[in-house]
C-alpha cells in the first residue's frame, strides 16, 4: 500500500509517523537502473521514498525538458509491485513558488568541468533540487547512481561542505545486455543509433585496459577514444581521465581512476563512465 504524496505539508506529517527512511530522487520513467536504487534502499531503511519530479532548473535553453518522458502512472505501478512506501510527486508550483527569484545552491568549480562545460547551470539546478527534496523528505540516506558521476561527487561534496545529515550510497550503473548504461534517454534513439550506442562503453573499457596495460598517456587515450567515436558519426563532447575521488584530473601516481565520457547520437546526448585501477 505505497501513498502517493503530492505536496511538502503530507510528506512532512507522514515523515513523523516512520523512524528510518531512505531516499532515491529521481525524475521518473523508470527503469531497472532506477529500481537497483530503490532495492538499495530497501536494505539501508525501513521505509524508502522515491520522487519523481522533472527539475526545470536543471535543463538549458535547447535542451529536452519539454520532451522529457512523464510517464507517472507506469512508474507508480512499478514503485508499488517492489514495496515503496512513499512516492512523492510534488508540482512545479510546489517545489517552485517562486521560481524567478529562487535562493540556489552554488557547488564550487567542478559544477564547470566535463558535463558542465557543455551544460551551463545544470549542476547548480540538480544541487538545489536535491538540497530542497533532502530538507523535505529528511532522509537519513539517499541513493544516487554512479552513471550520473559527476551529479553524484557534486551531491557528495555539498552533503560534506554543507554538513547535511544523511548518508550517500553510490549505485553501481545498471546496464543492457550490450553494455549500454540504462537511461531514459536512450528511448530517443533510432535503431540504427541504437545498435551504435554501446561503442561508448566498449570505448572506455578499451581505454581502461590500455591504462592497466601500462600505457599512461592518458591524453593520447581520450583521443584517440574520442577519435573512434568521431569516426563512427558521434559528436564526442568529451572522454576524459580523471581520479575517481575528487574528479580532479588525473596525474600520473593516481591509482583510482574514472574515465568520463558525453557524446551525441543524432540529437541524442549520452553519458557513460568506468571506474578502473591504474596499472
Ligand atoms: P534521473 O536521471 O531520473 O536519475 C535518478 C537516479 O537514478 C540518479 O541517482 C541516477 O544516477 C540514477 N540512475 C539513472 N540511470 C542509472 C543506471 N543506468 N544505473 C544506475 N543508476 C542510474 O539524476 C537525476 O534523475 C536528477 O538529476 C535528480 C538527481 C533526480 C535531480 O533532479
Amino acid at each position: 500500500i505505497m501513498k502517493i504524496i503530492h505536496t511538502i505539508k503530507e510528506l512532512r506529517q507522514w515523515r513523523q509517523s516512520v523512524q528510518s527512511v531512505a531516499f532515491v530522487p529521481t525524475m521518473g520513467n523508470l527503469h531497472a537502473g532506477h529500481l537497483a536504487l530503490v532495492q538499495r534502499a530497501q536494505s539501508e531503511a525501513e521505509h524508502v521514498v522515491v520522487s519523481i519530479f522533472v527539475n526545470r532548473l536543471q535543463f538549458g535553453q535547447g535542451e529536452d525538458f519539454d520532451r522529457y518522458p512523464r510517464t507517472l502512472e507506469q512508474d507508480a505501478a512499478k514503485l508499488r509491485d517492489v514495496g515503496v512506501a512513499v512516492l512523492f510527486a510534488p508540482d512545479e508550483r510546489e517545489l517552485y513558488p517562486n521560481v524567478a527569484q529562487n535562493y540556489q545552491v552554488e557547488p564550487p568549480h567542478l559544477q564547470n568541468e566535463l558535463c558542465g562545460a557543455f551544460r551551463p547551470n545544470h549542476f547548480r539546478g540538480v544541487a538545489t533540487v536535491v538540497c530542497k527534496l533532502f530538507n523535505i523528505v529528511q532522509a537519513d540516506t539517499a541513493c544516487f547512481g554512479k552513471k550520473d558521476y559527476q551529479q553524484l561527487a557534486i551531491i557528495r561534496g555539498m552533503v560534506d561542505d554543507l554538513n547535511m545529515p544523511i548518508k550517500i550510497v553510490p549505485v553501481d550503473t545498471g546496464r543492457a545486455d550490450d553494455g549500454l548504461a540504462l537511461s531514459s534517454r536512450n528511448q530517443y534513439l533510432s535503431a540504427t543509433e541504437r545498435a551504435e550506442a554501446p561503442r561508448m562503453f566498449q570505448q572506455l573499457q578499451w581505454l581502461a585496459e590500455q591504462v592497466r596495460g601500462g600505457n599512461h598517456d592518458y591524453v593520447a587515450l581520450e583521443q584517440a577514444a574520442a577519435a573512434e567515436l568521431t569516426a563512427h558519426g558521434w559528436q564526442v563532447d568529451y572522454v576524459e581521465i580523471r581520479e575517481a575521488g575528487s574528479l580532479n584530473v588525473a596525474r600520473l601516481g593516481d591509482k583510482n581512476l574514472v574515465v568520463l565520457a558525453a557524446a551525441r547520437l543524432g540529437t541524442t546526448r549520452l553519458i557513460d563512465n568506468l571506474e578502473f585501477q591504474a596499472a
